[in-house]
């Protein structure tokens, strides 16, 4: 649109035309750095397509002739960091737990790699600070139930507990009350006698009869006094840590009907240097003997 061009009295300079409640815009030309910087950044962007990648195409894009990857970027890495880990990888796997227990640098990386490990596969059962819910044991105490030698966990963690592996660890408490074995007022009394065992309030007549019913029934599996008996994975009685929990309604439920805890087998699934990794973590974790 054609209009009279008014010059600004003071600067001389030309308007453009445009004004807002008396203050009009002068036209000035762009400062000379700022065209050239901004000329500098078109002929940048060229270059920049033509060396690196820049157009989304089709099914492709322009990859530019640098070639140059981000994600073959992520991939070298982490190449490099495996291969870094595969020397400790390779010693851990030939060597003994104790090797391992004993070489502070294979400790530590086997530390590490167990501590990630155990997020992934045992986590989601056991906790993320292995300290264990109702049926899944703390790992972190020294109450063990198949035993707490780092051979002996690795066994559990290799094999499983009551798992579909044929070398699982089994054993199979009977279930009194459900398979008609005690009747009610014997499995009251033995739940009471359980209960004087770990030092909790009980009554003291029924416990004397469920002693008895203890001796008889129990003992061959948890010990004469409830001490427990890891060749069986039949848990101490006599402390106050509890697998299904240790007032009188769990311990009746348990005597009545038993449980019947799983833990999956893991040879196969994870790879040797990582259940080794694994036994030396939870062996690590406080409860290790
Ligand atoms: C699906 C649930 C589940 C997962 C996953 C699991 N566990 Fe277990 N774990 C159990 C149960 C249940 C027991 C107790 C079995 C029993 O009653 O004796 C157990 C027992 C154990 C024991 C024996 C404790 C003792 O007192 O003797 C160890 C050690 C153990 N788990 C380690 C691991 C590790 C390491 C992982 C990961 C590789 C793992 N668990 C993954 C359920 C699980
Ligand atoms: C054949 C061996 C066996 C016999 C006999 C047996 N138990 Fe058990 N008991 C076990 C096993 C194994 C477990 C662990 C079960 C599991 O984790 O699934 C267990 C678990 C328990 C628990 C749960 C402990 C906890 O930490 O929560 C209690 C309580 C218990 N038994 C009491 C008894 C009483 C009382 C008797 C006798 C009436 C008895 N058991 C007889 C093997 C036995």
């Amino acid at each position: 649109m054609a209009h009279n061009v008014e010059k600004d009295a003071v600067t001389g300079v030309d308007t453009t035309g445009h004004e807002w409640d008396g203050i009009k815009e002068l036209n000035n030309p762009l400062p000379r750095w700022w065209l050239w910087t901004f000329y500098i950044t078109v002929i940048w962007s060229i270059g920049y397509w033509i060396v690196y990648p820049a157009w989304p195409l089709v099914s492709s894009y322009t990859e530019g002739m640098f070639g140059y990857s981000s994600r073959q970027e992520v991939m070298d890495r982490i190449a490099e960091a495996k291969e870094a880990q595969s020397a400790y990888l390779g010693k851990i796997e030939s060597a003994s737990l104790d090797e391992i227990r004993n070489d502070s640098e294979l400790l530590n990386f086997a530390l590490a790699g167990g501590r990630s490990a155990f997020a992934v596969n045992c986590s989601q059962c056991h906790g993320q600070g292995a300290q264990g819910f109702v049926g899944y044991p703390n790992l972190n105490d020294d109450e063990w139930i198949w035993g707490g030698k780092p051979e002996e966990i690795m066994q559990t963690i290799n094999f499983g507990i009551r798992s579909a592996h044929d070398d699982t660890r089994f054993s199979q408490m009977p279930a009194f009350g459900k398979d008609g074995i005690l009747e009610r007022p014997q499995i009251n009394a033995v739940v009471e006698y359980v209960l004087k065992l770990s030092g909790q309030e009980h009554d003291a007549a029924l416990a004397g009869t469920g002693q008895e019913v203890f001796v008889e029934q129990c003992a061959a599996c948890h010990g004469e006094n409830g001490g427990g008996m890891r060749e069986l994975g039949a848990p101490r009685l006599s402390d106050s840590i509890w697998l299904y929990g240790g007032d009188r309604e769990a311990l009746r439920e348990t005597v009545t009907n038993a449980r019947y805890g799983v833990m999956p087998a893991w040879t196969g699934r994870l790879d040797e240097a990582t259940i080794k990794q694994l036994a030396v973590y939870v062996h690590s974790l406080g409860g290790g003997e």
